[in-house]
């Protein structure tokens, strides 16, 4: 299982967040774009910053509306992951395809709430399904457990399917509710995380998803 950190609750200066953050096992940065429009909290200043110090493989989970401008706005920086969300329900499959043609994997984020049934005509081709175990718009909420019955369908439509994508959980992960989710393929963790030494905190993570 791999484990990508967010560092939206960082609570001192980005830079020494961010320095701490490069010297772990993390296997990506989580970056959490919002706009203040598709959800109310607007981190789009706080992430150009978090970029400025990063070194690790980038997972970028946008809670935008307009989508086309931030994948045009990231995509200089090689992300591994682009990921936006169905909610937005905007042109979806023009997305897809924008996104891969710059050689980048695509993922959909699907909130806790919304039918599993919209990502259906995309699961083919995508790389990536997140699914969000709390409502998008901050960091350090509960674990809502929806993000369960979402996760079994998607396991199992791709076993059915053989279909490629990965299966990435985010929001609420910590030591008591990572053994939940430990089918996934990707973590995303934030305020457990950040809340001790990194490193510690990341490896109680993987210790406690053998
Ligand atoms: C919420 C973000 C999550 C969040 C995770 O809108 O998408 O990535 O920052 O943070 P924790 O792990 O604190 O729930
Ligand atoms: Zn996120």
């Amino acid at each position: 299982m791999k484990v990508a950190t967010s560092v939206l609750s960082c609570s001192t200066t980005i830079e020494d967040c961010m320095t701490e953050l490069n010297q772990t096992s993390s296997n990506y940065l989580h970056l959490d774009v919002m706009d203040g429009n598709f959800v109310t909290n607007n981190t789009v200043d706080m992430m150009d910053k978090v970029l400025k110090y990063n070194q690790l493989p980038l997972d970028i989970h946008l809670m935008v509306k307009d989508v086309d401008y931030y994948i045009t706005k990231y995509q200089s920086f090689h992300p591994d992951y682009i990921t936006f969300h169905i909610e937005v329900s905007k042109e979806t499959e023009r997305l897809i395809k924008k996104v891969k043609s710059l050689g980048i994997k695509v993922g959909l984020a699907l909130n806790p709430e919304t039918d599993i049934s919209l990502l259906e005509p995309y699961l083919r081709e995508i790389d990536l399904v997140l699914v969000m175990s709390v409502t998008p718009g901050k960091g350090g909420q509960s674990f809502r457990m929806e993000a369960l019955n979402h996760i079994q369908y998607l396991i199992q439509k791709r076993e059915e399917n053989g279909y490629h994508y990965q299966v990435e959980v985010d929001g609420g992960i910590k030591d008591d509710t990572i053994s939940l989710v430990n089918n996934v393929d990707i973590v995303v963790s934030g305020s457990y995380i950040i809340s001790g030494i990194y490193e510690e905190q990341i490896q109680k993570l993987r210790k406690k998803c053998k």
